[in-house]
């Protein structure tokens, strides 16, 4: 089954010129990710953005799913929904799984670059199998994680390459392909 935590980071990520910049959170990236989640039995969802105004519009996106009302007219949409929380930076996303687990998580980065050493993932899909101790996917956003936080992770996932010299995926579909890998039956 696997102990699977994982993170949708809007900060810090870089921006097309290579600026560090916070982007915004999308609708499609709650729902879409969400469902996922709860396909491959992730145990949170964690939607971490450090402006105030934007977390706010996703508190009120998953209120909205989270009523009575909601919940009878889409049930499936509700159920993926309670898998997220919504966090300022990653350290209240890892500060959270060390309460619920009382360890800290080992941290996976993911990335379309494959230029340095790169964890397997039929290595990191063992590992996750044989082992009771949580682990933190994290997923960028914008042009993708900085090099500060892909450093912080204890392993950088190797990309998912497809059949062409392309694989820029949508974070969705990334999310997707990679938690089949790890944790699909
Ligand atoms: C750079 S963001 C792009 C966000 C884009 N604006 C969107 O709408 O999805 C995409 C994220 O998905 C993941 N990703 C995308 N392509 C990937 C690949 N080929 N292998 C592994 N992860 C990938 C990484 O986490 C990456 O940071």
């Amino acid at each position: 089954m696997g102990n699977v935590y994982i993170a949708l980071l809007h900060h810090p990520v870089y921006n097309k010129r290579k600026d560090v910049v916070a982007t915004c959170i999308t609708g499609f990236d709650l729902h879409d990710i969400a469902r996922s989640a709860a396909t491959f039995g992730v145990k949170k969802y964690f939607v971490v953005n450090p402006m105030p105004a934007q977390r706010e519009f996703a508190s009120r996106i998953f209120d909205f799913w989270q009523d009575e009302g909601s919940l009878e007219f889409n049930w499936t949409r509700a159920e993926a929904f309670k898998l997220i929380s919504i966090k300022a930076d990653l350290d209240e996303a890892i500060k959270e799984i060390e309460a619920i687990e009382g360890v800290r998580p080992k941290i996976i980065a993911t990335s379309a670059k494959g230029e340095e050493k790169r964890l397997e993932s039929r290595n990191l899909r063992l590992e996750i199998r044989n082992a009771n101790s949580p682990y933190l996917i994290l997923f960028g956003t914008g042009w993708g994680m900085t090099d500060e936080l892909l450093s912080r992770a204890d392993a950088i996932l190797e990309p998912i390459t497809g059949n062409s010299a392309y694989n820029h995926l949508s974070v969705r579909a990334a999310t997707a392909i990679i938690l089949d890998r790890l944790l699909g039956d």
